[in-house]
């Protein structure tokens, strides 16, 4: 890799282009439609020049990453015109490298490098990204060159088939997206005892993590705890009737995740059959 640019750099190409030029990646050029965008990412990585036009930057770089929003990746590969050789790459979870046909035919070579990761805002996504995971679609000698950025970042990779994309991009918005709508709607219920958001998260901040830590550490089953792993059907009456005087929107929610919950506590040996068809009951009512 001759020089590296990105077009694009918010929170992930900022990320990328940072950790890649402090391990020595020729990160060589910055575009993106906010100037001050740009201009602070030159300023984290030395001797990177700005570009006004992602055209501008394809020009002079040897290897792209398209680090804009998933949206305008097909614009910007479709409206550059590309050079035969030149790797262009980009970061979306949810779409495949058919996204970057227009520049696959113009004779680049095309690839996908996802980080499995959340990145809320430039810091974070600064801190995140070492040693996360990275879902790779792509072909050699792409697949080669994205290995290498993987390692470079201390990471695992995965490689992903381009039909398997948006499944597992579904999988990984379940595991993260949908599990802050759930700690939001965990802890917004705490206004009804007085208790306000904000102390609610940081009151459950030690189960929160001690669930990741069972998750990682006891695995699944055997990391289910609560009234279903123990068949507890008088305590799950009590939560619904609650639910249903205090904030009955939830109710649904709550019934779908119980009955999805109760094959874990079956596996797990601990929820015994005749406690299955019980709480089923009560929870498919
Ligand atoms: N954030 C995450 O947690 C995460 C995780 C894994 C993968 N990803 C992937 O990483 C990619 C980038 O996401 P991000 O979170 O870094 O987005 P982001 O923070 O919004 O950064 C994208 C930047 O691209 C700019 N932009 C928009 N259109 C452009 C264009 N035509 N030319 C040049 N720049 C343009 C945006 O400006 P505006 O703000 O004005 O639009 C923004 O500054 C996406 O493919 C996303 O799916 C994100």
């Amino acid at each position: 890799m001759n020089g590296i640019g990105f077009i694009g750099v918010g929170k992930v190409g900022t990320a990328f282009g940072v950790h890649l030029a402090e391990k020595g990646f020729p990160v060589a050029g910055a575009m993106d439609i906010l100037p001050q965008e740009s201009a602070r990412f030159a300023e984290m990585v030395t001797g990177c020049n700005i570009y006004d036009t992602a055209q501008a930057l394809a020009d002079q770089m040897d290897f792209v990453f398209i680090t804009t929003p998933d949206d305008v990746i097909g614009d910007v590969a479709a409206n550059v015109t590309w050079k035969p050789g030149q790797t262009v790459v980009h970061c979306s979870g949810a779409n495949s490298t058919a996204v970057l046909t227009p520049a696959r035919d113009s004779g680049c070579h095309v690839g996908c490098i996802h980080p499995c990761n959340s990145f809320a805002s430039v810091q974070q996504s600064l801190e995140n990204l070492p040693g996360s995971t990275f879902t790779l679609e792509a072909s050699e000698p792409v697949l080669r060159e994205l290995k290498t950025i993987v390692e470079a970042l201390n990471g695992k990779w995965m490689k992903l088939r381009e039909q398997d994309k948006a499944l597992y991009h579904a999988a990984v918005c379940i595991a993260c997206n949908y599990f802050y709508t759930l700690v939001f709607h965990a802890t917004d219920l705490w206004k009804h005892f007085d208790i306000s958001q904000s102390d609610a998260v940081e009151a459950c901040m030690p189960i929160l993590k001690g669930t990741l830590n069972n998750i990682e550490h006891v695995g699944f089953p055997d990391c289910l705890t609560g009234p279903i792993a123990r068949g507890d059907v008088s305590t799950i009456r009590k939560h619904i009737a609650a639910l249903k005087e205090k904030e009955p929107r939830l109710v649904p929610l709550y019934k779908a995740l119980g009955l999805e919950t109760l094959p874990i506590g079956l596996a797990k040996g601990t929820l015994s059959e005749q406690k299955a068809t019980e709480l089923r009951a009560l929870l498919s009512d």
